[in-house]
């Protein structure tokens, strides 16, 4: 019997990081979205303040690496985006690769893009209810032109 696979337009949230911003190689990036079927539905630059960088990564406030994780996301100016698509939440962290650059696969934005663990070139929820959260965490509604 032929098997069916389901197919949910989802949104999830990326960031593209200030190590990347910096490089100029945010048309870059987002090429690696497009032209996998992910269309950007929101954006917006923003330079974070430390406390937004606790705020946003607050799931990770025990680990080690938080206060390098929020003077880094902090640094500089970020591109902030809704991507929708297919399945977009495990689309793009595909698309993204492994956390840590020496791990991700070839042809993926932080083997193509990224230096170190911490600067990996961009963030992606990593579930439905943090996609929720962080989306709504930098967007209104009203900021959100879904195509689906
Ligand atoms: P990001 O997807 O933005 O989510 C949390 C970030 O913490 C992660 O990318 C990394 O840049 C950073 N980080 C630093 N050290 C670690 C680590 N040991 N394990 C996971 N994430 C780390």
């Amino acid at each position: 019997m032929a098997q069916t696979t389901t197919q949910t337009v989802e949104q999830t949230l990326s960031i593209i990081k200030p190590d990347a911003v910096g490089q100029n190689m945010i048309g870059n990036i987002i090429e690696y979205f497009e032209r996998e079927g992910l269309s950007v539905v929101a954006t917006k630059m923003l330079h974070l303040t430390a406390a937004q960088g606790k705020e946003f990564y607050a799931v990770h406030k025990e680990r080690p690496f938080f206060q390098e994780l929020v003077d880094f996301i902090t640094s500089g100016p970020v591109l902030i985006m809704v991507l929708e698509g297919e399945n977009a939440i495990a689309r793009n962290r595909e698309i993204m690769g492994a956390t840590d650059p020496q791990k991700a696969a070839p042809g993926t934005i932080r083997a193509d893009f990224a230096t170190s663990i911490d600067r990996n070139a961009v963030h992606g929820s990593d579930n439905k209810e943090n996609a929720k959260a962080e989306i709504s965490y930098f967007f209104k509604p009203n900021e959100i032109f879904s195509r689906a």
